[in-house]
Formats: C-alpha cells, structure tokens, sequence
C-alpha cells in the first residue's frame, strides 16, 4: 500500500519552512510535482517516489535523520530549554523540527551524542531491558584502587533500591602529583548523574567526563567539540542489530 501524504507537509519536513510559508510557494507556482506545477498545497503524493521540486532545487524525503555529535560543554541535553543553549541548537542549518537527543548527558559532560527523530531506536537504545553499554573516560580526583575496581564489578552502591548493575573500571594513568587517575568505565544502564555517583561512592569526585561509545556506536575522533555528522549506513545498521 502507497502511503500518500499531503504536499506541504512533505515539504515542511523536507526543507524546516514552516506550512504558511511553503504553502506560499506552492501558491506562486514554484514547486512542481513530477514535473508538472502543484496546483493546491493539500494535494497528496507519494513521499517515496514522487518528484518534487522547490525554486528548481529537487527535494528528497528522509523520514528519518541520525546524526553523532561530539557534545561539548555548557549545552544541556534537551529540545529547548529557558536558560541554556541546547544540543538542538548545534544542529543549525539543518532541519531540526522533531529532533531529540537519545538520553542525556549533563552540561558539564562532553562527547558522543546521538540525535535523531526515530523514536522507536531511541527507545531501544535506552531501555533498561537491552543493557546497551556506554563508555566513559573520566578523571577522577583520587587515585583508584584494585578494591574500587572490584566494587564496581560487583556493583555501586548509589544510595538506590538497589545495586548499581556490574560495570568495568579501567584506569588509563595515574598522576601521582596530583592524584588523580584517568578511567575508562563502562555501565549498561543510565541512572541519573550514574557515572558521578558512582565515583562520590568509592570518595572520589569526577573532574572531567567524557562519552566514547554508545552500544557499537563509537564517537569519531574527527570530530571537534561542538560539531557533528550523519551516521554511516554502517554504523545505523549495527546499532539496530543491538
Ligand atoms: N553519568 C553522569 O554522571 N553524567 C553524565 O552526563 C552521564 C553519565
């Protein structure tokens, strides 16, 4: 079955114009459909295989977008927010409207961030019941000991019901100077502020914090803070195998 779906609808989320103004458009004669002016901005087509142009650029419909971005400091995880710039915000110049971040990192946290407009991945990847791994770099602000190591495979106590579910904790180096250790840690759930209350309950603070990996999604290390690209097919098509 061919699912039509209105004109200025389509072209609403093919270029981020709002209704009024793509109806505009349409109005003045500049959008074509297979090759023939659209006469009403409410006429259907078929989004998957109709050919449609906007002032003579050719337009193609994506339902859905995913894009990595290496999330940098001061930028909350939200759609919009009253105080802060947002992550939405970093995306400008794309089509933004119905984009989300798939959970949260905290504004002080940097690195891999996945948005996109596909619900129902997010939803996977952040369901509890698919223990998608995440992994950390992070200093801590103490010098990590083979106990805490071993704490944290039995699982962290974060003042919850229950434990914390296993995680690795691996140290990279230590600076003796200042003590501090450099981690990576890998958990498979995504409490509140997890990663910082899992290192306050082995007396430490984090000083920095930053996210390598997401299920088989690794941040790519060609990406500065603050900017981003589409996923590869590749990289889509592992993390829906998850
Ligand atoms: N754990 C934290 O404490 N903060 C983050 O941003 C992510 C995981």
């Amino acid at each position: 079955m061919v699912i039509k779906m209105r004109l200025d609808k389509y072209l609403s989320e093919c270029t981020g114009k709002t209704r009024s103004q793509v109806k505009a458009l349409v109005k003045k004669g500049l959008v074509t459909v297979d090759g023939v002016p659209a006469k009403s901005p409410d006429m259907k087509i078929d989004e998957t295989s109709s050919a449609v142009t906007m002032d003579g650029k050719t337009l193609s419909y994506e339902k859905y977008v995913y894009y990595m971005l290496n999330k940098p400091e001061g930028y909350v995880s939200a759609t919009n927010d009253n105080l802060h710039k947002t992550v939405i915000d970093l995306l400008s110049g794309e089509n933004t409207r119905d984009l989300f971040p798939v959970g949260r990192l905290d504004i002080d946290t940097v690195g891999l961030l996945l948005i996109t407009n596909d619900g129902a991945l997010s939803h996977d990847l952040l369901s509890p019941a698919k223990h998608v791994a995440k992994t950390y770099e992070a200093i801590l602000d103490g010098i990590v000991t083979d106990e805490d190591i071993t704490m944290f495979k039995t699982g962290v106590d974060i003042g919850e019901e229950k434990l914390c579910k296993p995680a690795t904790l691996k140290v990279v180096d230590i600076d003796e100077n200042k003590g501090h250790s450099r981690v990576y840690i890998t958990i498979t759930e995504g409490k509140f502020h997890q990663i910082k209350r899992m290192a306050n309950a082995i007396g430490m603070d984090v000083l920095f914090l930053k996210r390598l990996s997401m299920g088989s999604l690794v941040l790519d290390p060609a990406l500065s803070p603050g900017e981003y690209r589409r996923l590869t097919e590749d990289e889509l098509n592992s993390l829906r195998s998850k």
